[in-house]
């Protein structure tokens, strides 16, 4: 789809985009991601002038609040957790937009009260009668708000406003729970009012690989299997499961991570140019190249799963998996997952895309490592060269946003020694102004209806595709592989890459 607004599409991409009258109700409101993300980034949004003046918020929970209490609710978390300083002056206006309704959804008459309040805040407010509805909730319960959406008239679409449902990653636990997902949604909500959250989409730095990628001319020549020798994309993270057991147990990391974020990190990295950055031209050349990838032939060895055990993290002693709170003693989900991906096109075919991602391991960091092949001929001895590495393009999507090039320089001095070194830019240290949190961008592309940034159900499909094969195979061979809590994984994942004379980075 291309974004709805044609006018848009013409204006100035360097213009401020304000979202036209609207309002945004959350579902879930009391939960983590509500406080810690979305309230504090419609504030933000609100900061930097990009709401509407009567914008409206409606919060519904089973708490029994009053408007006050819910108002307060968001002020704390605001102050905790916005990025932008706090104006009091924002903060009266974003507050006469603000109520809660109270109930569990399979209440009718909490259903009823939020339509009286939508209908309120159109009047009182001006919101036009256009709403998202955002599902921060258990994905088990996703069927059952949208079903109850539709049976009280809040889906309808009317003629010039529009409804939006704003739905919480994992869509789904495979293909098959993906497509019945799908299937509820779209009785009720057409296609191109249904924005799927990968919040890795509204990164800087996941938006910054298409700038680099098809912006500039110095990489494009060399991303292919004539340089790169193989692609490690790694999303590590330093804390355990904390208090999710209930979320976490039974999904593990490669449904977590792999299917979603990593999948679009693939899929950004390996796709051909678009045609345009229009939504429908992006989703065509992610889906082809998620398409194209190929599964390994032995899942027994190029793949690997692994539960942490106990050990020391920041100087912390650390639980094993399997003695959390709330974890099953006989669990095997995986906290730690590696795959060997290779995708069957003319660019790509013989170079392995290396994914993992696991909880508490060695560092929190997300990137992209593009690795070069070595030169095909030195005509430096073998001693100058001995501790040159692979040159390697590594995009750093987070903490320290950037990229690094990874490349051998003569040693300063009299013989003729070559090492790494590496040229670094920070976002941090090239712009002032500070990287917008995903969730702003993405909340305000739902209230634009640009839906550039979120996965389209081709994607989600067929990144299950990839992943089913694999957990299948998991769930019919023993168990997980183990690594102590605070190192790099499993060393199963090392021996995965010895097998092809490679190595892990550590980044
Ligand atoms: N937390 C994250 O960082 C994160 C990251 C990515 C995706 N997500 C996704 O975002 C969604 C929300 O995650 P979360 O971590 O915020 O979950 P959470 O902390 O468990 O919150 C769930 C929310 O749903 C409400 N709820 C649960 N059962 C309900 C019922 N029967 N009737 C009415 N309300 C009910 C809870 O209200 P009560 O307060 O009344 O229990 C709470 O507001 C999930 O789909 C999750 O997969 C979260």
């Amino acid at each position: 789809m291309s974004s709805s607004n044609p006018l848009r599409d013409a204006a100035d991409r360097r213009l401020p985009r304000i979202a036209g009258p609207s309002g945004l109700v959350i579902f879930g409101v009391t939960g983590d991601l509500s406080r810690k993300k979305l309230m504090p980034a419609v504030y933000d949004l609100a900061n930097r002038g990009l709401l509407p003046p009567g914008f409206s918020l409606i919060g519904f929970a089973r708490r029994e609040w009053q408007d006050e209490d819910f108002a307060q609710e968001v002020h704390d978390s605001v102050k905790e957790h916005a990025r932008t300083p706090f104006r009091e002056e924002v903060w009266q206006q974003l507050i006469q937009g603000m109520r809660f309704v109270q109930g569990t959804f399979d209440d009718d008459n909490a259903f009823e009260q939020l339509k009286k309040t939508i209908e309120e805040l159109d009047k009182a407010q001006g919101t036009g009668g256009n709403f998202a509805f955002y599902l921060s909730v258990p994905p088990k319960f996703f069927p059952s708000v949208v079903q109850q959406l539709k049976k009280h008239g809040l889906a309808d679409q009317k003629e010039g406003s529009w409804r939006r449902a704003v739905i919480e990653k994992p869509f789904g636990h495979n293909l098959q729970s993906a497509q019945d997902l799908n299937k509820v949604v779209h009785e009720v909500f057409p296609p191109h009012e249904v924005f799927r959250i990968d919040h890795y989409l509204g990164k800087e730095t996941v938006q910054n690989i298409l700038a680099l990628r098809f912006a500039n001319t110095l990489f494009e020549p060399i991303w292919n299997r004539s340089y790169v020798d193989h692609v490690q994309i790694t999303m590590a993270e330093d804390i355990g499961i904390g208090g999710r057991a209930g979320y976490y147990d039974g999904i593990g990391a490669a449904r977590d991570v792999i299917q979603n974020h990593l999948l679009q990190l693939l899929a950004l990295t390996a796709m051909e140019e678009p045609a345009s950055f229009d939504a429908d031209a992006l989703v065509a050349e992610k889906t082809k190249v998620l398409g194209a990838v190929k599964l390994p032939k032995d899942l027994g060895k190029e793949t690997v799963r692994a539960q942490y055990a106990a050990g020391w993290q920041g100087g912390e002693k650390a639980v094993g998996y399997l003695q959390e709170d709330g974890i099953d003693p006989k669990s095997k989900t995986d906290t730690y997952a590696a795959v060997k991906l290779e995708i069957d096109n003319r660019r790509w075919a013989g170079v392995p895309f290396y994914l993992r991602t696991g909880k508490r391991l060695g560092r929190r960091v997300t990137e992209i490592a593009v690795v070069f092949q070595r030169a095909p001929h030195s005509p430096f001895d073998h001693t100058a060269t001995e501790e040159l590495g692979q040159n390697a393009i590594v995009i750093r999507v987070q903490p320290d946003e950037g990229i690094t090039m990874r490349f051998g320089s003569k040693v300063p001095g009299t013989s003729m020694e070559i090492r790494d070194v590496s040229m670094d830019f920070a976002y941090g240290e090239s712009f002032t102004e500070s990287s917008p949190e995903a969730y702003e961008r993405l909340i305000l592309d739902v209230l634009l209806g640009d839906s550039n940034l979120f996965p389209r159900l081709e994607e989600v499909e067929t990144s299950w595709r990839i992943l089913d094969p694999i957990e299948e195979y998991w769930d019919a061979h023993g168990k997980p592989a183990q690594y102590e809590a605070g190192t790099w994984g499993p060393v199963e994942a090392d021996e995965m890459l010895a097998r092809d004379g490679r190595s892990w980075r550590r980044p």
